[in-house]
C-alpha cells in the first residue's frame, strides 16, 4: 500500500514511524516532511496547505491512502478533495472539521445535544458582547470563532480585561478575519486533559489521554506555546473517567455529528477541564495534538496504518487496539527565542547518539538537511525527545538523559515536563 502522509511536524513524524511499521505499507510519501520524516519516508516538496498540488501527487503516485496531519487542510477541504478521487483519506470533511474551524459551531453542537461545556454566548459586534460581559460581571473567556494557530483565546478575569479582549478581537482585527464572531464563556476551573478517540463516521473508539504543557517556562509561566512536552497515559484518565468521556462526551459528538449530515472522521481531540463536576469540554481540534501525538505513538501496539485506515473506511468495529502498559513522554526541544522570534539554520549534534538509546526516539519538529548532510533547526519547536518507562517518572528521567546527549546550544527545553503526573 502507497501511502501519503500530509504535515511536516513532529505530529507527522510520530505518524510517520509508526506507519512505517506496517507489513501492509509499501511505500511511504511525505509532504512536505522533515528531516526526521526522510528517514522513513520520500519527502515531497510541496506545502501541507497547497490542496493541488497534494491532489495531482495523489493521481501521479498513484496513493493508496492519505492520512492529514494538520488541521488547515482539513478545514480549507482536502479531505473532501482526496475522497471524490476515490482514494481513502483519514481526517474530516471541511463541514466536520467546522469542529475546529469554528467554535460557535462547535458550541452550538455541544448544546444541541446536551454535551458538557462551559455556558456560552456568540456574538457579532463588540457593543452587545460588551453589555453582555457587563451584565454577567464575572471572569470569562473570550474566543475569536475562526482558525488563529491556538491564539485566539484570552482570559479575561476582570470586566476591564474582558473589554479589552473584545476590542483586540473584534476592533484591532489582531486575529484577523477569525475574529469576525466571538465566542464568551464561562471561565472553567479543574485539571485540563487532552482526549483522544478515533471515530469512523459512525462509532468512536478511545485511543489515549494525555497531558501537554503549554506554557514556555517550567512551573507553566511564561507565554503559551503549541506545546512544550506531553505525556500518556494521564493519571487523572483513569478508567472510569475515560468511560464517562466515551458516554458523556465523544459518543454523543460523534451521533450528533452524524445526525448534523457531518459525519465526523479521523481523530477526535477533546481538550477537557476536569472539575468537581465532572469533565466538560474546553475546546476540540480535527487532528491529533502535537506534541501529543509523539508519546501516543510510542505505545501503540498495534499496526498504526490498519488503524487509520480503518477510521478512514468506517471500519473501527473490526479493529482492537494493543498499548504497551508504560508510560511515554516527550521533552520538545524548541529554538532559543521561541514563541517570539528565533534564529534557523542553527546545527543539532548528537541526534544519532540520543536515538540509539533503548526505549528513546527522537521525532523532529521542525529540522531540515543541509547539502553536507548536516542536521538544522527549521523551526520553532525543532524536536521531540520520546521516551517509554514503567512509570511517567521514568520516562521522565531516561527523556532528559537523551536530551542532555543532544548538542544544540541555539536550542532549549522545560526541565520538568511530567510534573503533574510525577507529583501525585
Ligand atoms: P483553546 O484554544 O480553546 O484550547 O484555549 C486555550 C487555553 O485557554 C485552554 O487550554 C485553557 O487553558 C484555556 N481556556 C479555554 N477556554 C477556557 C474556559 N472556558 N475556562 C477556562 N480556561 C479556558
Ligand atoms: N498540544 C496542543 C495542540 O496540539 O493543540
Amino acid at each position: 500500500m502507497k501511502v501519503l502522509i500530509v504535515g511536516g511536524g513532529g505530529r507527522e513524524h510520530a505518524l510517520a514511524w509508526a506507519v512505517a511499521k506496517s507489513p501492509k505499507l509499501t511505500k511511504l510519501y511525505a509532504a512536505p516532511g522533515n528531516a526526521g520524516i526522510a528517514d522513513v519516508a520520500e519527502c515531497l516538496d510541496i506545502g501541507a496547505e497547497d490542496i493541488p498540488a497534494i491532489c495531482k501527487a495523489v493521481e501521479e503516485l498513484k496513493i493508496d491512502f492519505v492520512i492529514v496531519g494538520p488541521e488547515a487542510p482539513l478545514v480549507a477541504g482536502l479531505a473532501d478533495k482526496i475522497e471524490a478521487m476515490e482514494v481513502p483519506v483519514f481526517g474530516p470533511s471541511a463541514k466536520a472539521a467546522e469542529i475546529e474551524g469554528s467554535k460557535g459551531m462547535m458550541k452550538d453542537l455541544l448544546f444541541k445535544y446536551g454535551i458538557p461545556t462551559a455556558d456560552y454566548e456568540r456574538f457579532d459586534e463588540p457593543d452587545a458582547a460588551k453589555e453582555y460581559i457587563r451584565i454577567k460581571n464575572k471572569p470569562v473567556v473570550v474566543k475569536a470563532d475562526g482558525l488563529a494557530a491556538g491564539k485566539g483565546v484570552i482570559l479575561s478575569h476582570t470586566v476591564t480585561e474582558a473589554y479589552a479582549a473584545v476590542d483586540q478581537i473584534m476592533i484591532e482585527e489582531a486575529f484577523g478575519n477569525a475574529g469576525d464572531e466571538i465566542v464568551i464563556e464561562e471561565f472553567l476551573t479543574g485539571e485540563e486533559a487532552s482526549f483522544f478517540a478515533l471515530c469512523d463516521g459512525e462509532r468512536a473508539i478511545p485511543l489515549a489521554g494525555a497531558q501537554d504543557h503549554k506554557q514556555v517556562h517550567d512551573g507553566d509561566h511564561g507565554p503559551n506555546t503549541g506545546g512544550m512536552g506531553a505525556y500518556t497515559p494521564a493519571p487523572i484518565l483513569d478508567e472510569k473517567m475515560e468511560k464517562r468521556i466515551m458516554d458523556e462526551i465523544v459518543t454523543p459528538t460523534v451521533e450528533g455529528m452524524a445526525k448534523e449530515g457531518k459525519p465526523y472522521k479521523g481523530v477526535l481531540f477533546a481538550g477537557l477541564m476536569i472539575g468537581e463536576d465532572g469533565p466538560k469540554v474546553i475546546e476540540f481540534n480535527c487532528r491529533f495534538g502535537d506534541p501529543e501525538c509523539q508519546p501516543i505513538m510510542a505505545r501503540l501496539q498495534s499496526d498504526a496504518l490498519e488503524m487509520l485506515l480503518a477510521a478512514a473506511k468506517g471500519e473501527l468495529d473490526k479493529i482492537k487496539l494493543k498499548w504497551d502498559p508504560r508510560a511515554a513522554l516527550t521533552v520538545v526541544m524548541a529554538a532559543n527565542g521561541y514563541p517570539g522570534n528565533y534564529k534557523k539554520d542553527t546545527e543539532i549534534k548528537g541526534l544519532a547518539e540520543a536515538d540509539k538509546i533503548a526505549d528513546v526516539t527522537v521525532f523532529h519538529a521542525g529540522t531540515k538537511t543541509d547539502a553536507d548532510g548536516r542536521i538544522l533547526a527549521n523551526g520553532g519547536r525543532v524536536l521531540g525527545v520520546t521516551a517509554l518507562g514503567d512509570t511517567v517518572e521514568a520516562a521522565q528521567k531516561l527523556a532528559y538523559k537523551a536530551v542532555d546527549t543532544i548538542d544544540w546550544p541555539d536550542g532549549f527545553c522545560r526541565r520538568d515536563i511530567g510534573w503533574r503526573a510525577v507529583g501525585r
